[in-house]
């Protein structure tokens, strides 16, 4: 193709250059948003009087037909495009002549691809945040089949207090929530009209650029041209969001690795999402999980290409910035691809609700229920933990729990314990008294899954 900037320039560029420069080869899918804009563009022109009538329909109509024949197939990108900005306004002038020449007129690459570049993340924030509102739907539903169902809760990995498995996933589902919250709040800064900042210093034409953003569904327009056509916040601020979704993730992954070792056996994972291993016969190993947490590390790789890419850059458009589209690109998809994996995952583990059970039996996570019985009894707080403590070390000294310590041991011990303290060391009587607000009861869970409902809708 030869080049629409030729004119102070006209020898040939290098060939290596014009491979190095090019960035078709990734912001071709950037073609539907390109389309869109170019259109909302040539029907501003129109309604200005700045293009004729008669030009600006052909455009749309040229513009229409790029796009129809782009989705069929009928069309293909040519990779020796420099962009897809220059690829769509060429074919644009092959088929319609010189009115597709007027299309560039009050306009520049650099407003047209910060514009194309925001549309993109429009759509793809909204898939993401419904993709998240399907994966709490499925840790709501799998916490309401598990409220009566008792784990151990950990603290630095050691057995800490009863909890429900419930509550455990449900833990998560908030993160998940805040992170819908987040894309929500990013969208908001995304939504903004920057076409029109021109190059970077507007322009002379008489342009509307309230009711170009108005044709494009877009809620605001920037106003100052060098920060519209130079603000990659947005793209900063989207490939954060995305981390912290990841990082969830990732956190949620190590848990289930962990859950469905044979140490643990808390859950197990479907066949549909686990591996066989090529030489070891009894292996199933949970290959999604991990490499959703290796994806992870790829993601905040994206975060921390844009963050060092905009880094000392000066006003306004520099060629690094298109660099900003790959990693954004990569963490979109990959994201994505990990929210399609784990929710089914997660929807087809099976739990293990006897083993979690006796792991919550073995490890002395009531203690802190016979501090707070003793405290019930009158004891200050710091007293009855030291007594609980020394009950504690006996017990393991002597192969006991505290369910099963003999009541003379407990009296020895402490005067004010009397047979009560069984009911008080229950496991089960253990998570069920701990109603405070947030807490795993089974009535905290209930009250966790209604309100996450009502903030979703
Ligand atoms: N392909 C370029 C990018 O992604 C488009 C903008 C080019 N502008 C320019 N002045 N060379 O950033």
């Amino acid at each position: 193709m030869s080049k629409l900037w030729q004119g102070r320039t006209s020898g040939d560029t290098n060939a290596a250059a014009d491979e190095f420069n090019s960035s078709i080869a990734f912001d071709k899918r950037l073609y539907k948003q390109d389309i869109r804009g170019s259109m909302a563009h040539a029907a501003m022109l129109k309604k200005q009087g700045i293009i004729s009538g008669q030009s600006a329909d052909r455009i749309i109509g040229g513009l229409e037909g790029i796009l129809a024949d782009l989705e069929s197939g009928r069309l293909e990108i040519d990779p020796s495009a420099e962009d897809i900005h220059m690829f769509v306004e060429q074919i644009l002038t092959e088929r319609i002549g010189s009115d597709g020449k007027k299309l560039h007129t009050a306009r520049s690459r650099n407003d047209q691809v910060a514009l194309d570049t925001r549309l993109w993340c429009l759509d793809e924030i909204d898939g993401i945040k419904k993709a998240l509102f399907g994966l709490i739907d499925v840790l709501s539903a799998r916490a309401g089949e598990s409220k009566d169902v008792i784990m151990p809760g950990y603290t630095h990995l050691q057995r800490a207090q009863p909890v429900s498995f419930a509550h455990h996933l449900l833990a998560y589902a908030w993160m998940f929530l805040r992170d819908i919250q987040r894309l929500s709040d990013c969208r908001k800064r995304t939504d903004v009209s920057v076409i029109g900042c021109c190059a970077l210093a507007g322009t002379t034409y008489d342009t509307d650029r309230a009711l170009e953003a108005g044709l494009l569904g877009l809620s605001g327009v920037n106003e100052n041209s060098l920060d519209g056509v130079s603000d990659r916040d947005f793209c900063a601020e989207l490939l954060f969001d995305l981390s912290t979704i990841m990082m969830h993730l990732s956190r949620f992954c190590e848990e289930l690795i962990l859950w469905s070792s044979w140490e643990f056996r808390f859950i197990e994972l479907s066949d549909s999402f686990t591996t066989g291993s090529s030489i070891m016969p009894q292996k199933k190993n949970p290959d999604m999980a991990e490499l959703i947490r290796g994806k992870t590390a790829r993601v905040y790789g994206d975060l921390m290409t844009v963050m060092a890419l905009m880094k000392s850059l000066p006003l306004a458009y520099n060629k690094d910035m298109q660099e900003d589209k790959p990693a954004l690109f990569d963490a979109v998809d990959n994201v994505k691809a990990c929210i399609a994996v784990f929710t089914p995952m997660v929807s087809e583990m099976k739990i293990n609700a006897g083993n979690m059970l006796s792991a919550a039996n073995g490890g002395f996570i009531n203690a802190t229920d016979l501090a707070d019985y003793l405290v019930g009894k009158g004891l200050p707080f710091r007293s009855a933990y030291k007594i609980s403590g020394e009950l504690v070390a006996f017990c393991i000294s002597n192969g006991l729990t505290l369910e099963s310590c003999p009541i003379d041991i407990y009296k020895q011990t402490c005067e004010l314990i009397d047979d009560d303290v069984y009911e008080a060391v229950n496991i089960e009587n253990c998570m069920n008294r701990r109603t405070s607000l947030g807490g795993p009861a089974a009535d905290s869970v209930e009250r966790q899954i209604a309100s996450l409902k009502k903030q979703l809708e």
